[in-house]
């Protein structure tokens, strides 16, 4: 069964998630007004991935909520790269488009890489582009990657300094892994990355003061590989039989723990408010330069 939010030690997104929004939708106001210029944020869906379809359609929603003008590209599964670097290219050009999502993952024959390299900078919303992640890696972030940014800003929420914690990020990806390590390094935390190559597991996540799942493995995280008191972010994401679980056993871990981002409910709806955030500072920034 899905876990309502009413636990104090079980973080709402959604109401985090809504707080970012209502900021940002008077920053989209107060943008228009000053300088009559309106974000434009355009997607790019390669293929029919179910999950990927919903996710831009939420970003679709998301935009209209805040103001945003928003564009959707759908490309066919079995469209080319240079097709889709020729649109990205053609986006980048358009001034009323502030930011470029390209919903990830693409199918099998698409080099993701490059196709990022090709976003411009400044219009990578989703902090993407090399030149972005290696901002971030020198700790100059400009755009990062929006779910990492979700977990960093739930613990400024709860006033969490991660500085000098032991962190523990459980998966490896580029989207979410990576970025979020780098981040709470650049926060002077102690961090491990754990992945799929890692020996026993437990005896990493079982001392992380802040642990942070993203793989995709439900039910990967109980309670006897968590700490107490711990603070646990769980980022993956699994799709059985038309619903969402995360990796960690939520109901099992619950009472050890001193705060846990669910799934769903957790850095989910950050993601996107985020994505809304990153879409009106690029606006703002471009319409500064033009
Ligand atoms: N796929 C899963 N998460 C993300 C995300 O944050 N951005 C993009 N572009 N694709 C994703």
């Amino acid at each position: 069964m899905q876990q309502e939010v009413t636990d104090p030690r079980v973080i709402d997104g959604k109401k985090l998630a809504q707080d970012i929004e209502a900021k940002v939708k008077k920053g989209v106001a107060q943008l228009e007004k000053e300088r009559g210029v309106k974000p434009g944020l355009a997607t790019i869906l390669v293929g029919e991935h179910p999950p990927s379809k919903l996710y831009v359609k939420l970003k679709h929603w998301a935009s209209k909520r805040v103001g945003i003008y928003s564009e959707d590209h759908k490309l066919p599964e079995t469209e080319v790269q240079e097709e889709i670097i020729n649109l990205i290219e053609i986006l980048n050009k358009r001034p009323e488009i502030h930011g470029i999502l390209v919903q990830l993952p693409m199918p099998g024959h698409i080099d993701e890489r490059t196709v990022m390299m090709h976003i411009a900078p400044q219009k990578d919303v989703d902090g993407f582009n090399p030149l972005n992640m290696g901002r971030m890696f020198i700790g100059s972030e400009g755009f990062v990657p929006c779910t990492p940014e979700g977990i960093v800003r739930a613990l400024e929420h709860y006033d969490i300094d991660p500085r000098g914690k032991d962190v523990v990020v459980v998966g490896h990806s580029n989207v979410v892994g990576k970025p979020a390590a780098m981040m709470l390094l650049n926060r002077n935390a102690t961090v491990s990355v754990c992945h799929v190559f890692t020996k026993d597991l437990k005896s990493h996540t079982a001392r992380a003061d802040i642990l942070i799942v993203a793989t995709g493995v439900r039910g990967l995280i109980k309670a006897d590989m968590v700490k107490e008191e711990a603070i646990v972010f769980d980022v993956g994401i699994t799709w059985m039989d038309g619903k969402v679980y995360g990796d960690v056993e939520l109901e099992d871990v619950l009472p050890k723990v001193k705060l846990v981002s669910p799934v769903p409910g957790g850095v989910g709806p950050m993601t996107i408010a985020i994505l809304m955030e990153h879409t009106l500072s690029a606006a703002r920034m471009q319409s500064l330069d033009s």
